[in-house]
Formats: C-alpha cells, structure tokens, sequence
C-alpha cells in the first residue's frame, strides 16, 4: 500500500509518543521506507532505540551529531511524505512561526514534500486560540492536518486531543497516495465565506459563514492536482495564494460578478458560500441615527448565483452545490438540487453537533439525483476530502 514510499516520521514531546512505535511498525508492514526525528523531549517518553529498531535505520535528533552534520536539506528532499506525529502544542507553534532549532523543524522547513501534522495535547492547549491560530496558518501553508480524536486524555480530563490513532493516520497517507493528482487537469470554481451586505457606511448585513469549508475544499482540489479559482467573500483566514487564483468580494452581486466572469472557463463550480439572499434595498451614505421607535428596513432579493450558472451549465460542465438546514433537511436539500440544477449536493444540518458554522469539523450527507449517502463526522479537510471523491466519480 506505501511499497517504495519514503516516510520521515517526525516524533515531538507528548505522552502519545508512546504510539509512534505503532505507527513505525505500520509504515514499515505498509512497504514504506522510514527515517525516524525526535526532539529531545519526545525521547523522555520512547526510546530511540525502540524506533531505530522498528523503523531499521538510526534515528536523529540533531542538525549536529557526533558524526558531524545531519544533512536537514537532503533528507526534506529525500521524502515523498513528512508526518509528524505526535505533533505537541509547542512543535505546532515551531512550526507555524519558521524556528527550526531542531531537526524535526529544520527538515520540516527544507521538505517539499506533503506534510502531516497529527496534534496531540490536553484539551485546554488544543482549545487556546493560540494553538488553534497556528493550525489554521499551518492549514494554510498547505500542511495537511489530521484531526485529533475525542476522548479520556492523560491529564484525566476528556475532551479533543488525543492523537489519532495509528491505523487512521496510516489509512489517510494510504488514501492520499491513491488519489494523488486525480483532478490534474481540471479547472474548478469555488464559492466560499459569507457576503456582506452594506447598509450604511458602519453597518453590513452578514451571516456567521468562515469560509473554512470552502477554502479546504480548494485546498484539496489544488493539492489533487485540479487549477482552482477561489471567489471568497470577507473572512478572515488565511488562503495559501501561491496555490489558489483568489478573487476576494464583498457582496452577493460581487460575488456573482467575478462566478460569471469565470464560470465559462471552468469544468466545475462548488457553491460552499453563505450567499446573502436578500441586501438592504436603499444604501445611505451616511450613518443612520436612532429614533425614539422602532427601524423598518427594505430588503430585496440578491441574484441566485447557483441557479444562474445552473441554467448556463454544458453538458460537459459539472456544478455541486451546499444546503444549510434546519429542519426537512432531506427534502429541501432535493428541491434545491432540482431547482438549481446541481449535480449533486452536500448536505449539513445545524441540528448535528459539530456541523456547520465556525467548527473544524462538518457532518454531511451528499444527495444526488439517485441517492443519499451518509458520512461520519470529520475534520473539514477530511470532508473535502470526501467531496472531491464523489465529484472524481462524476467527471
Ligand atoms: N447560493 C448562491 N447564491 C445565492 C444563494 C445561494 O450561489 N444567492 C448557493 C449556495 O452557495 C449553496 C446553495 O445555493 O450552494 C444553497 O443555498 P441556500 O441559500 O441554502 O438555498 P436557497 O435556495 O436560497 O434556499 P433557502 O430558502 O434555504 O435560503
């Protein structure tokens, strides 16, 4: 299953470094070939002598050793994928800020290949904003992030931050291979965030949309090999540029101004964006002051952007489309898929806990023409993930 694929396994300083031993011993039955980096803190929680064994070659530890020079730059370029795992709140922060005082980081800097960051912590470090602002840059220098499970940590507390477990992060490296560049050739568009509406020069019409959804989706897409066009409304996290055409608007009108610039060159469009259904009719251009009663407001309809690139869809064009529900989940999601002329379309309901706005993670059901078909509940990525799978098996 990784037959031939040379694996740096990079180990930082948690208590679930104890599973490292595991995930060499997979690698390694998988056919992978694997070099082993520890920090030194990870060493107070496993031998190098269990790893080094397992993996059947000498572990390192630093740029330095007793040899001379730990050459960082080769063995970054001698990998077709770099995991580290476990990957502590303190590597994590390492990471996302470029200091590379150890091997584990100074590779990770020299490496061009695929990079896997599989957190472990105690949910309080997992949950501060600091951590989760490092994964969110770490995303976004195109770092694949596999999501750390829920339950009894070594603190004794429960919650989100126990290492995924070893057969998973082994069968997502497995996945990822296998789909390597499926999408190569392809030009995808992809709606994300929410839209502003202004109102006056203080005050907008929004929606709760972060846009993380849509722009792991493009994440994906590129990293499948697929040419992505982004037309992201206001959010405010960060999107790896180098990768993805990024066309940044404000309002639903803008929005449709830059999918129907574009949407005649495209093969696909994902609609992932909250798009505002309705605009304050009248714009002031000054600040409108409070009275002593109650304010009415005029609002008209925005323009359907899925439903106009619906109807100016060809035969060989393909346009997926999201639903956002509440309730009758399964039949509005229909009627939407008829009505905007969709291909298929991914379904989430604010009723599942974890899914929909301003969470990592989503809950969906794609429903097509046919069927319905369920998932589990995943890191956003991994949903993306997912999407790209039944849109590959559509093209
Ligand atoms: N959408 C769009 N332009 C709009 C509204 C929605 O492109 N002005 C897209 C969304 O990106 C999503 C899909 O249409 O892919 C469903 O959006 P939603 O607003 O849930 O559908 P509506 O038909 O507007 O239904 P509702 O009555 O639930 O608002």
């Amino acid at each position: 299953m990784l037959e031939g694929k040379k694996i740096i396994l990079g180990i930082s300083g948690s208590i679930a470094a104890y599973k490292a031993a595991f995930l060499v011993r997979l690698l390694v039955k998988a056919g992978a070939e694997v070099r082993v980096l520890m920090t030194e803190a990870a060493t107070d929680f496993i031998s190098p002598l269990t790893l080094g064994t397992l993996a059947k070659s000498e572990v390192l530890r630093s740029v330095r050793s007793e040899a001379g020079w730990n050459n960082h730059v080769e063995l970054g370029l001698w990998a077709d994928a770099y995991l580290i795992a476990p990957a502590t709140a303190n590597t994590l922060a390492r990471l996302a800020n470029g200091i590379c005082d150890n091997m584990l980081a100074a590779v990770y800097l020299s490496a061009r290949c695929p990079v896997y960051l599989a957190p472990a912590m105690d949910v309080d470090m997992w949950s501060h904003p600091a951590t989760q602002q490092n994964l969110d840059r770490l995303r976004a220098y195109g770092n694949r992030i596999i999501d750390v499970a829920e339950g009894e940590l070594a603190s004794g507390l429960n919650g989100p931050g126990r290492l995924a477990e070893p057969e998973d992060i082994v069968a997502r490296l497995v996945a990822d291979f296998s789909r390597e560049q499926d999408l190569e050739g392809q030009r995808i568009l992809i709606t994300a965030g929410p839209t502003h509406e202004v109102l006056d020069p203080v005050r907008y019409l929004g929606n709760r949309s972060t846009g993380r959804m849509g722009i792991a989706l493009a994440e994906a897409a590129v990293r499948r090999g697929a040419e992505v066009q982004l037309v992201l409304g206001p959010s405010s996290l960060p999107v790896n540029t180098e990768l993805v055409q990024l066309t940044r608007v404000t309002s639903a009108q803008e929005m449709m101004d830059a999918c129907q610039a574009a949407w005649p060159h495209q093969d696909v469009a994902i609609m992932a964006a909250a798009v505002a259904d309705y605009r304050p009719a009248t714009v002031t251009d000054k600040k409108i002051k409070k009275g002593s009663g109650p304010l009415q407001l005029e609002l008209e309809r925005t323009a359907d952007i899925a439903a106009s690139l619906g109807q100016q869809k060809s035969a060989q064009q393909r346009l997926i489309g999201f639903a956002l529900e509440t309730d009758n989940e399964l039949e509005n999601a229909r009627g939407k898929l008829a009505r905007k002329n969709f291909d298929f379309i991914v379904l989430n309901s604010l009723r599942d806990a974890g899914a929909g706005f301003g969470t990592g993670t989503n809950l969906i059901r794609i429903v097509d023409h046919n069927k319905v078909t369920e998932f589990e509940l995943k890191d956003k990525a991994a949903v993306a993930e997912d999407i790209l799978d039944a849109l590959k098996r559509i093209l």
